[in-house]
């Protein structure tokens, strides 16, 4: 596992996302809330003032509240489309169908659906202040497929500044499992903010455990964590982060 520590993680994102799809990806994976907000307006002005395209790129979505109707403000189906792939010249946009009467069906479906367009070439990550990816909340099993989850009090509450009021917060998601996550080429979690360092020491410098679903990346092959200096403020191996970035060799 890379861990690149710097005070513009949205280049950095926005850096592995390009190369991947000036390379030849066509298959990105996209993560919603705050922390891939910047990369995404990153990968807009590109787009507007490089002429980086999308034309070729399907994007599959982490995750979706249930219930919530996809004209919400806050649902993820909304999110994406009014600050991401409504706004770039991308292909299809794929949700789990969250509004089905058959959630547990929806989630199948969907873990179907990702095999069928997938592989993930790049797959876009925040983490939960209790360490989720996803809404993988802590227990989650490591090789977990695509399912209906209960959110984690804690989750509702971090994500209640999104909603009017707590009790307008969705108890249920459809979410990517943590196998069906690490299916993707490439993993690149991004997170800022001091409210982040628990979780990133956790999942960076812990133990490979379903009490933090985020270490999941030290499993993968080819996953980088991506951090300001405060969500970096309880690792340890901070010099050796910073060196071996300062002198990485092309991968
Ligand atoms: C959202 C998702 C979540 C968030 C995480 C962090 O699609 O999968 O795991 O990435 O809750 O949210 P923010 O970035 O809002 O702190």
């Amino acid at each position: 596992m890379e861990v690149v520590i710097t005070d513009h993680p949205e280049l950095v994102v926005a850096d592995a996302v390009a190369e991947a799809i000036t390379g030849g990806a066509t298959t990105l994976g996209l993560a919603t809330g705050s922390s891939p907000l910047p990369t995404y307006r990153e990968l807009i002005r590109r787009h507007r003032e490089e002429g980086l395209s999308f034309a070729n790129v399907t994007a599959v979505m982490l995750d979706e509240y249930v219930g919530l109707p996809h004209d919400h403000p806050e649902s993820y189906t909304r999110f994406i489309h009014d600050n991401f792939t409504g706004l770039i010249d991308i292909g299809d946009v794929y949700l789990p169908d969250t509004m089905s009467d058959d959630p547990k069906k929806a989630a199948r479906d969907y873990d179907e659906l990702i095999a069928r367009v997938g592989p993930v070439d790049v797959q876009i990550l925040g983490i939960g202040s209790n360490g989720h990816i996803g809404f993988n909340e802590p227990s989650s099993s490591l090789t977990s497929r695509t399912r209906l989850k209960t959110l984690a009090e804690r989750t509702r509450l971090d994500n209640a500044r999104f909603f009017d009021s707590l009790d307008e917060v969705p108890r249920h998601a459809i979410t990517q499992g943590l196998g069906t996550i690490t299916e993707a080429r490439r993993l690149v979690l991004a997170a800022t903010g001091e409210g982040k360092a628990a979780a990133i020491a956790a999942a960076v410098e812990g133990p490979l455990s379903a009490a933090c679903p985020a270490s999941i990346l030290q499993w993968h092959a080819h996953a980088t964590v991506v951090v300001d200096r405060a969500a970096a403020a309880l690792l340890r191996d901070v010099d050796y982060y910073l060196n071996a970035y300062e002198h990485k060799l092309a991968r």
